[in-house]
């Protein structure tokens, strides 16, 4: 069984604005993720996750290197075993949230059985009450609940999730993490998934990604070694604040460095 990813030495420059130079948001990042893995990226803000999300899922063509799907090589969006779930809910507002799920599955071809799966998606996250309600009607939490069934209905292998729960409040990200891990239990996907957070990341993640400050390299994976599904009790563990300590001195230097280089960006702006 070939690995579920390959990221194959991946580099991303991004043209600088206004005759600046180029930027570069990833530096030869090569990861491979094995089919019903949980990866977990951390970084500082703006090492290069969403752009290595991207990047994964076709968005976003890579500057260098390649990224392989199974055996097949990304060469456009949203490969057909992939699906996408974003921070911000992409519901669209004049449609019901079952007319939501049909627009999505029909626009990635799964038009047989939509409405089967979209239901089984909402019971899934304990949602199938609100197939009829727009998204005005819904708060932030259930709207978001209701975004990551939409990714489980399209039923790929594999799901790429950048800060899904960011949004949310603490309590929210803890039972919408708990489903999560029950889900990757019960269907072996594969998921990546983007987070600040360091407590999400061990809860969830059978390996950690740990990031440097831009331009984006691999620091150190952490591997978790607990398994799936877990509670937020998982949380309550020695092991657990052990994993996270470890996170969170691999991470400390590169958040430094990202506020320095904020800092001197402000001074050069204001003289
Ligand atoms: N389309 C683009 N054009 C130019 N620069 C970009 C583009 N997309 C991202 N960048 C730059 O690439 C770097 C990485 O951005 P990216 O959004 O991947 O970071 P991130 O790790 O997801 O950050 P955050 O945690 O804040 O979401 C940033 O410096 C950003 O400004
Ligand atoms: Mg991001």
């Amino acid at each position: 069984m070939p690995p579920a990813i390959v990221v194959d030495r991946v580099s991303q420059l991004f043209p600088g604005a206004n005759g600046a130079p180029d930027a570069r948001a990833l530096d030869e990042v090569s990861l491979e993720i094995k089919r019903g893995e949980f990866v977990c990226l951390l970084g500082p803000s703006g090492c290069g996750k969403s752009t290595l999300l991207n990047i994964i899922g076709g968005l976003l063509a890579p500057s260098s290197g390649s990224v392989k799907i199974g055996e097949t090589v990304v060469r456009g969006p949203l490969p057909s075993d992939v699906a996408f779930v974003f921070q911000e809910s992409t519901l669209l507002p004049w449609y019901t949230v079952l007319e939501n799920f049909r627009v999505s599955l029909e626009f990635q071809g799964r038009t047989d059985g939509w409405r089967e799966h979209s239901m089984a998606a909402l019971t899934e996250v304990g949602m199938q009450g609100f197939a009829g309600y727009y998204p005005s009607q819904l708060s932030i939490g259930m709207k978001q609940r209701i975004n990551m069934a939409r990714g489980i209905a399209l039923d790929t292998a594999i799901l790429l999730m950048d800060e899904p729960f960011a949004a949310l409040d603490e309590q929210t990200r803890l039972v919408l993490g708990e489903d999560l891990s029950v889900l990757l239990a019960r269907t072996g996907k594969t998921i990546v998934f983007v987070t600040h957070s360091l407590s999400e990341a061990v809860l969830l993640a059978d390996r950690i990604v740990v990031m440097t400050a831009r331009p984006g390299k691999i620091k150190s994976i952490i591997a978790v070694g607990e398994p799936h599904p877990r509670s937020p009790d998982f949380m309550l563990q020695p092991h657990f604040s052990e994993i996270r300590n470890q996170c969170y001195e691999l991470l400390r230097d590169e958040i430094r460095s990202t506020v320095d280089a904020m800092r001197e960006a402000r001074d050069a702006h204001t003289g």
